[in-house]
C-alpha cells in the first residue's frame, strides 16, 4: 500500500528519500514520486512503475535540497499514471503525499472547483493540496493550515506536507494509516514504516491516532494530539539489525523468509516454554488475570493471518476446551455480534497496521469483550499499542508480500496460547509431549526444507496449469486454504482450498486431467477419510500431488499420483509443518512462470486502507 518518506536535514535529502522509497517497495505500489525544496521552490519528479523509473528521472535531473517528501502510490482513485502519482501540488504553493482514502473528497472537490481550483489528477488526495493552498492564502502558518484542513477530511490518512512559504518545514499527520517519526541528530524524518529509515536512524516515535507533527530544520520535532495539546511521545530504538531487511544470497525475499523459519520459530519459542506447559505470564503480566476470566475466544484477522486463526480454532477447542469463533475482519466490523460473557478478543496480524483488523479491534472495544490480545510481528504497531495485551511473533521483518514466516510464527504463538489456556484441562503428560514437540520443531522444519529440490521438480507440473485444488481435513483444511492463497497470489494460477470431505458436494465437477489436486495427508485420525476422498479424485482422472507422513500407505505406483514424504511430528504441530512444502511449491511455480515473486501485481504488503 502507499508508502511515505519525508526528511528535513542539514544535507541533501534526495538520496535519503530515494533509498527510503526502495525500502518501502515491498509494501506494493504502482508509481512513485518526490518533491524537494530547492532554492525555496517545490521541485518534483513522478514516474509510473518501479522506483527505478523515478531514479532514472533523478539521474537525468537531480532534485537537490534539504527538505523533501516522497511517495510510492498504490492506486485507489484513478489509474496508475504520472498525473495521479504523488506528491500532489497546488499552484506550487503546497505539496502533499498521502496514504489512505479521503472518503468525502467529491464534495470537497466540488467546493474547490467552484472557488477556481483546477484539478490535474483523478485522486482523492489532490483536494488536500488545494485546501491547504486556500488556507495559506488566508495568511495562516503551514501547521495551522494542516490542522484546520484535517478537521474537514473524512476517512483515513497519513500525510506529509510542504510549502515554500516555510521551506525548512515538513508537516506530518496520521489518522487511520501508519506514520512514524525518525529521530536523527539535528535532522528528522517521517515514514510509513521504520524500515524505510534504518539507513539514517534507529530511533523512532510512533505517532498516535490524530497526531500532527512539525519537523523543522535542526531536528526540531513538535507533536500535538487530537485535542490540540502539545505532547511528548516516547522514542523507541528499533530492534532489528539493518541486515534483517536485505535478501542476502537468496534470489527472492520470499525464499529467504521460507528458509528463515526454523530460526524464527526457535526465537518465537524462546523464554516462553515451561518444563511441562506454557505459563500465562509468557503473554505479559496482565495475561493471567485476563486468561482466568476467559471462557471463549473470538479471533479476527485477514488473509493468511485469518488462516492461522482457523488452525487455532481446532487447537483451542481440542486441547484447551475453549469455544472459538474465527472471522475475517472486513466482515466482523460491519456485523452486529452478540458477545457471550467472558469472550477474549484476539487479533492476528503480521503488520499490526491492517486497516480492517484495526477497525475491528476499535469496534470491539465497545461490545463487552473481556479484553483484547494482539498476536503480531511488528512491535510498536497500532494493533499492539491499542490491545490490552500482546504477544510478539518475533519473525523479523517480512518483506515478501506473500506471508510465510509470519504465518508459521503466528501458529507457534497460537499453540502457546492453546497450552497456556489448556493448563488446567489437558493432562500433564499431554502438555509435556506438546512442549517437547515444540522444542524439536525447528529441527523438524529444517528437515522439511531439505525437500526443496524435490518440490522444485514437482513445480514443473504446474507451470502450464490455469487452476489447482488444495485439499485437507481437520486442522489441515486451513493449511489447504493457505496453500491455495500462496499459489494464487504469487503465480496468478487460480487455486481453491477445500475440506476434502466437501469435494463431492460440488468441486469434484472440476476435476479432470488438467486439474492438479494437492493434498496434505499427515498420519492423523482423519487419514482414512482423506484417502477415500483422494480416491474420488483419481477415479475422475485427476492428477494428485500428496504431501504425506511416511507409511500412510498412499499408492503412488501409477503416474496419476506423486507423493512426497515428510518427517513425523506430533499430530498437533502437523499443520505448521505441512505448510512449508506448500510455500515452496508456490514459490517454485511462480519462479517458473516468471512473475514478480516478492511484489505480486495488484497486492500490497500492508493493507492500510479499507
Ligand atoms: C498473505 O500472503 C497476504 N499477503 C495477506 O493475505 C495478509 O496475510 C493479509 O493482508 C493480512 O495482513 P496482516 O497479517 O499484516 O494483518
Amino acid at each position: 500500500m502507499c508508502g511515505i518518506v519525508a526528511a528535513v536535514a542539514q544535507r541533501n535529502v534526495e538520496g535519503i528519500l530515494l533509498e527510503g522509497l526502495k525500502r518501502l517497495e515491498y509494501r506494493g505500489y504502482d508509481s512513485a514520486g518526490m518533491t524537494v525544496m530547492h532554492r525555496d521552490a517545490l521541485t518534483r519528479h513522478r514516474a509510473v512503475g518501479k522506483v527505478a523509473a523515478l531514479e532514472e528521472c533523478l539521474t537525468d535531473a537531480p532534485l537537490p535540497g534539504r527538505a523533501g517528501i516522497a511517495h510510492t502510490r498504490w492506486a485507489t482513485h484513478g489509474k496508475p499514471t504520472a498525473a495521479n502519482a504523488h506528491p500532489h501540488h497546488s499552484d506550487d504553493q503546497v505539496a502533499v503525499v498521502h496514504n489512505g482514502i479521503i472518503e468525502n473528497f467529491e464534495g470537497l472537490k466540488r467546493e474547490l472547483e467552484a472557488d477556481g481550483y483546477t484539478f490535474t489528477s483523478q485522486t482523492d488526495t489532490e483536494v488536500i493540496a488545494h485546501r491547504l493552498a486556500a488556507m495559506l492564502a488566508e495568511g495562516v502558518t503551514l501547521f495551522e493550515a494542516v490542522q484546520q484542513t484535517l478537521g474537514t477530511l473524512g476517512g483515513a490518512y497519513a500525510l506529509g506536507v510542504m510549502s515554500p512559504q516555510e521551506p525548512d518545514v515538513v508537516i506530518g499527520a496520521r489518522q487511520g494509516s501508519p506514520l512514524v517519526v525518525g529521530v536523527g541528530i539535528d535532522e528528522a524524518f517521517l515514514a510509513s514504516d521504520p524500515l524505510a529509515l534504518l539507513q539514517v536512524t534507529d530511533r523512532f516515535i510512533y505517532l498516535e491516532e490524530g497526531d500532527l507533527v512539525e519537523l523543522k530544520d535542526g531536528g526540531h520535532i513538535c507533536i500535538i494530539d487530537r485535542q490540540g495539546q502539545r505532547v511528548e511521545r516516547p522514542v523507541h530504538t528499533f530492534e532489528y539489525a539493518d541486515g534483517a531487511a536485505s535478501k542476502g544470497d537468496y534470489r527472492h525475499f520470499m525464499l529467504k523468509e521460507i528458509f528463515e523459519q526454523p530460526a524464527v520459530i526457535r526465537t518465537a519459542l524462546e523464554g516462553r516454554l515451561g518444563k511441562t506447559g506454557v505459563p500465562a505470564e509468557s503473554f505479559g503480566p496482565d495475561a493471567p488475570g485476563l486468561f482466568a476470566r476467559t471462557r471463549q475466544i473470538q479471533i479476527i484477522a485477514c488473509g493468511t493471518s485469518y488462516h492461522a486463526g482457523l488452525v487455532a480454532r481446532y487447537w483451542l477447542e481440542r486441547y484447551a476446551g475453549v469455544p472459538v469463533q474465527v472471522e475475517v475482519a472486513s466482515e466482523f466490523r460491519y456485523r452486529h455480534p452478540v458477545v457471550a460473557d467472558g469472550t477474549l478478543f484476539v487479533t492476528l496480524s503480521q503488520s499490526g497496521e491492517t486497516a480492517d483488523t484495526l477497525a475491528a479491534l476499535r469496534f470491539a472495544k465497545g461490545l463487552g469483550y473481556v479484553g483484547s490480545l494482539a498476536i503480531c510481528n511488528v512491535p510498536g504497531s497500532s494493533l499492539v499499542r491499542e490491545s490490552d495485551i500482546a504477544l510478539m511473533t518475533h519473525a523479523g521483518p517480512e518483506i515478501g508480500v506473500a506471508s510465510t514466516k509470519a504465518f508459521t510464527t503466528q501458529l507457534v504463538a497460537l499453540m502457546l496460547l492453546t497450552l497456556a489456556l489448556g493448563r488446567d484441562r489437558a493432562s500433564g503428560d499431554e502438555q509435556a509431549a506438546m512442549v517437547n514437540a515444540l522444542k524439536t520443531l525447528p529441527d523438524t522444519c529444517r528437515q522439511v526444507l531439505l525437500l526443496d529440490d524435490d518440490i522444485e521438480a514437482l513445480a514443473q507440473a504446474f507451470a502450464e496449469k490455469r487452476h489447482a485444488l488444495f485439499l485437507g481435513r481437520g486442522a489441515h483444511f486451513p493449511v489447504a486454504l493457505e496453500g491455495a492463497l500462496k499459489l494464487k497470489e504469487i503465480s496468478y494460477i487460480h487455486a481453491e482450498g477445500y475440506p476434502a470431505g466437501e469435494l463431492k458436494h460440488g468441486p469434484l465437477a472440476l476435476v479432470d486431467s488438467d486439474m492438479p489436486v494437492i493434498s496434505v495427508a499427515p498420519n492423523d485420525a482423519l487419514l482414512e477419510k482423506l484417502k477415500s476422498n483422494l480416491q474420488e479424485v483419481r477415479a475422475r482422472g485427476g492428477q494428485l500431488f500428496v504431501f504425506a507422513d511416511e507409511g500412510v500407505g498412499i499408492d503412488d505406483s501409477d503416474d496419476d499420483v506423486q507423493v512426497l514424504h515428510l518427517p513425523g511430528v506430533h499430530e498437533a504441530l502437523a499443520p505448521l509443518l505441512y505448510t512449508l512444502p506448500l510455500q515452496l511449491l508456490s514459490y517454485h511455480v511462480a519462479v517458473l512462470k516468471g512473475t514478480d515473486v516478492d511484489q505480486p501485481r495488484n497486492l500490497a504488503k500492508s493493507v492500510t486502507v479499507e
